[in-house]
């Protein structure tokens, strides 16, 4: 193990207005902000937001004029309250899913904005998952060189990760992502009640990123997902909302530090070794993102483990959660060989050496960059891959 990466810091929320409790009444909103890029981007999350979100936008100084951007399905589901809420904004509707994620649908909010005369003024307010929210993000982030964006997040996964951070963009037929900017938002409304319409496994693949804050910062998030698995699928906001609340105050204090993701912004990428080369084989068609990350997360800890960085009782304890969190796709059948070597083309490799996060116990972690082509075989076995 490399000692260049020391332990993972608690989270220091030192941007928290409204602190926290471990279990708050989920009526006051609480508000956290990143202070990453030119100007300070504020996350707010509690019930009932996204019936408010003009008078929101106002108290942001979000321009008059308002650009909505989402999916037909999404607007099927939450259109009227959105237009209620924002004062009848027409949408812009690009198609929803991981195909759509390119420079043809930032081509349609362009046409678009330029055809209402959008201006250096004018605002995009992102409605939807990850995927409307990378596309309308980059959208925003490069029209007139880039002008303000609010994210509205109806996904667990955009909730507590893609809308926060600042990053956005699209994918090429050559590659995933490749194409993008890092554009802070102006504000992210976050309202849990959106996730009442969410579909159960698109709702599980959101909750392994929770997870994961749980394994990189927090004991206490990881703990209580084991304790109040049940409450949690029932979308107990009682349990929810906290656990939101905290995933999204380590990614928000974890980007303050390191927008950039020059040293301690990677520990975010736990799990995603693995899990971004699972994704990759299979063409991004088996997996929903957070399953991948789900089997990565086990591959990480299977590796500390065998290296003797992770007790065994901890990689035991990661192995409960995510068991009880329900059944992942099968990976026996994937090809072995073509895993390893996506790994080995990952973008996390640095100068030849692959840097890979491990969890050293439930709520720290450390880099390490000597993981061998052998290792990760013996890792990906055990995981039920057949060689
Ligand atoms: N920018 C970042 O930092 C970052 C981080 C993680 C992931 N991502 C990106 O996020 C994307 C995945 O996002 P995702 O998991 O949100 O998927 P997604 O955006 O594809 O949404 C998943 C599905 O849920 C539906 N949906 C959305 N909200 C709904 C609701 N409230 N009720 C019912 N259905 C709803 C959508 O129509 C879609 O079919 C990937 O492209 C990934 O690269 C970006
Ligand atoms: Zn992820």
């Amino acid at each position: 193990m490399s000692p260049d990466q020391p332990e993972t810091p608690p989270p220091s929320a030192s941007e928290t207005v409204t602190p926290a409790p471990a279990f708050p009444g989920t009526s006051a909103p609480i508000r956290l902000s990143v202070s990453a890029g030119a100007h300070p981007s504020t996350i707010w999350i509690g019930e009932g937001l996204a019936d408010r979100l003009a008078a929101l936008l106002d108290e942001h100084a979000v321009g008059a004029r308002r650009f909505v951007v989402s999916s037909p399905a999404i607007w099927r589901l939450h259109g009227e309250q959105m237009q209620r809420s924002l004062g009848g904004a027409e949408p812009i509707l690009l198609p929803d899913g991981e195909r759509y994620k390119n420079l043809q649908s930032v081509s349609k909010v362009y046409e678009a904005l330029i055809k209402a005369g959008a201006d250096r003024g004018s605002a995009v307010v992102a409605i939807g998952g990850g995927v409307i929210g990378d596309t309308a993000g980059f959208a925003a982030a490069s029209f007139l060189r880039g002008i303000t964006l609010v994210h509205v997040p109806t996904t667990l996964l955009a909730q507590v990760d893609s809308s926060i951070g600042g990053k956005v963009g699209v994918n090429h037929a050559l590659g995933k992502n490749l194409i993008g900017a890092f554009h802070q938002p102006r504000l992210v409304a976050i309202d849990p009640l959106l996730l009442k319409t969410l579909p159960r496994r698109e709702f599980r693949s959101g909750l392994y990123e929770v997870v994961k804050y749980g394994v990189i910062a927090s004991r206490d998030l990881f703990d209580r997902l084991t304790t109040s698995t049940k409450a949690v699928f029932a979308r107990d906001p009682a349990v929810l909302v906290p656990a939101i609340v905290e995933s999204c105050r380590i990614k928000a204090d974890v980007v303050t530090k390191d927008e950039r993701e020059s040293g301690l912004r990677r520990i975010l990428n736990y799990g995603h070794t693995i899990g971004h080369a699972l994704e990759a084989v299979t063409q991004y068609r088996r997996f929903r993102h957070g399953e991948a990350i789900a089997y990565g997360m086990l591959g990480a800890a299977d590796l500390a483990a065998a290296r003797g960085a992770m007790a065994e009782r901890e990689r035991q304890a990661l192995v409960d959660l995510i068991t009880a969190l329900g059944p992942l796709p099968a990976i026996a059948d994937l090809p072995l060989g073509e895993i390893v070597d996506a790994i080995r083309r990952d973008k996390k490799v640095v100068n030849g050496r692959l840097h890979f996060v491990i969890a050293t116990r439930i709520g720290a972690t450390t880099t390490v960059d000597d993981v061998t082509a052998d290792e990760l075989r013996d890792v990906l076995l055990r995981l039920g891959l057949q060689g």
